[in-house]
């Protein structure tokens, strides 16, 4: 059926890299020749000597009921299909309330095959996967044992999936969380333009920090500089995804959120309280004109981001002081949450 399998995945961390293991481990006892790619390392070359015998498989994980911007960047850059096959699986975290519930990966998954559709690929699968929860900044991570369960579950799911796609037969799944995540969509785009910015400055280092630079190296889109001349600390760039990598991969646990500031810039970007006082007080002074409500959304969000940008400079440098890095490490919930990784993955697979 199928000579070749091209695996490009996105992962922070590990699920999306294990369920695309998993698939890979399959083709390669069907004889298939496997290639497994980081979505960051992709070279538009490695497609070149591809044709219809070569099933692309792209795995990734569900941000904010979506596909993560790189990922959807990464396809709308592929070069237009010769007729290759792709199967797409995004994983998402399962087992909410119980333990068989099953995530939702919203429009993620379906938009992928929209835009390898309209470039002329053979979309022949979209499914999501169930792995366990990793947004550790805002949910707190389940236990050892009913990770393994979620995992155990998945393993044996995937397992059968990639026999049925590697054969030759086509699978489509996930239309309810299409549907949930068509209504969810206001929700998506504002974490895909405004949202992801926030976050990932909400990120900084704890007094357990060596400066080992392991989170610079490893951040799959260069999100973090190494900055301070003696004691070099990581300092986080708006570029960030909140893939959790960092968070999970830190050697000394060292990597926090600053829930405190969190709450505070979230308070300036939804209500836009301050927004409100600098536009009042401005308008008898200077000419503006009157706002409507999305100019006005939109320069709430700049004003939110700006206000991000200086407080998490401020913080990086006020963070370097023992005394107040312990206050913001210990008012900090990742501080209580805990840090979850695919058991199995090791930083050096996946960098
Ligand atoms: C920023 C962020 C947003 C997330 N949003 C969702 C979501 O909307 N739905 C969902 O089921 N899981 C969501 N998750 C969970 C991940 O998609 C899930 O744990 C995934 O398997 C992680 O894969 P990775 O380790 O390959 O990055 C989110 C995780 C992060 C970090
Ligand atoms: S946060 Fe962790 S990985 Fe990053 S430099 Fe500090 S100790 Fe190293
Ligand atoms: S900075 Fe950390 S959370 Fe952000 S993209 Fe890089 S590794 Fe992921």
């Amino acid at each position: 059926m199928y000579k070749k399998l091209i695996s490009y995945y996105y992962t922070g961390t590990g699920n999306s890299y294990r369920v695309a293991s998993w698939v890979a481990d399959k083709a390669s006892r069907k004889a298939l020749e496997v290639k497994m790619i980081p979505v960051g390392k992709y070279d538009k070359k490695q497609l070149d000597d591809t044709d219809a015998d070569t099933i692309i498989h792209i795995t990734f994980p569900t941000h904010a009921l979506t596909a993560p911007f790189s990922v959807i960047k990464f396809v709308r850059e592929l070069p237009k299909a010769k007729g290759q096959k792709v199967m797409i699986t995004a994983t998402r975290s399962g087992g909410a309330f119980l333990k068989d519930m099953p995530g939702c990966e919203g429009t993620g998954s379906y938009l992928i095959g929209l835009i390898l559709a309209l470039k002329g690929y053979n979309i022949v699968s979209v499914e999501a996967i169930d792995m366990p929860p990793n947004w550790n900044v805002m949910l707190p991570t389940y236990t050892v044992k009913k990770n393994e369960y979620i995992i155990g579950v998945s393993n044996t799911f995937v397992n059968e999936l990639s026999e049925k796609i590697l054969s030759g037969k086509k699978v489509y799944g996930g239309f309810i969380s299409f549907l949930i995540g068509l209504v969810c969509l206001p929700l998506s785009l504002a974490y895909l333009f405004a949202g992801r910015f926030f976050l990932p400055k909400m990120l900084f280092s704890n007094h357990k920090c060596t400066g080992c630079g392991l989170c610079a190296k490893s951040c799959p889109v260069g999100a973090i500089k190494m900055l301070g001349k003696e004691e070099k600390r990581p300092y986080w760039k708006f570029s960030c995804e909140s893939c959790m990598r960092c968070t999970a991969f830190c050697p000394n646990n060292a990597v926090e959120a600053h829930h405190i500031i969190l709450i505070f810039a979230m308070f300036i970007g939804l209500t836009g309280e301050i927004f409100d006082i600098i536009y009042l007080r401005l308008k008898p002074i200077i000419t503006i004109p009157d706002l409507n409500n999305v100019v006005s959304s939109v320069a709430q969000v700049i004003l939110a981001l700006g206000f991000t940008y200086i407080t998490n400079y401020l913080l990086f440098i006020l963070n370097r002081n023992k005394l107040i890095n312990k206050f913001f490490t210990y008012t900090s919930l990742t501080h209580y949450m805990k840090r979850y990784k695919e058991p199995d993955t090791k930083i050096e697979e996946i960098l």
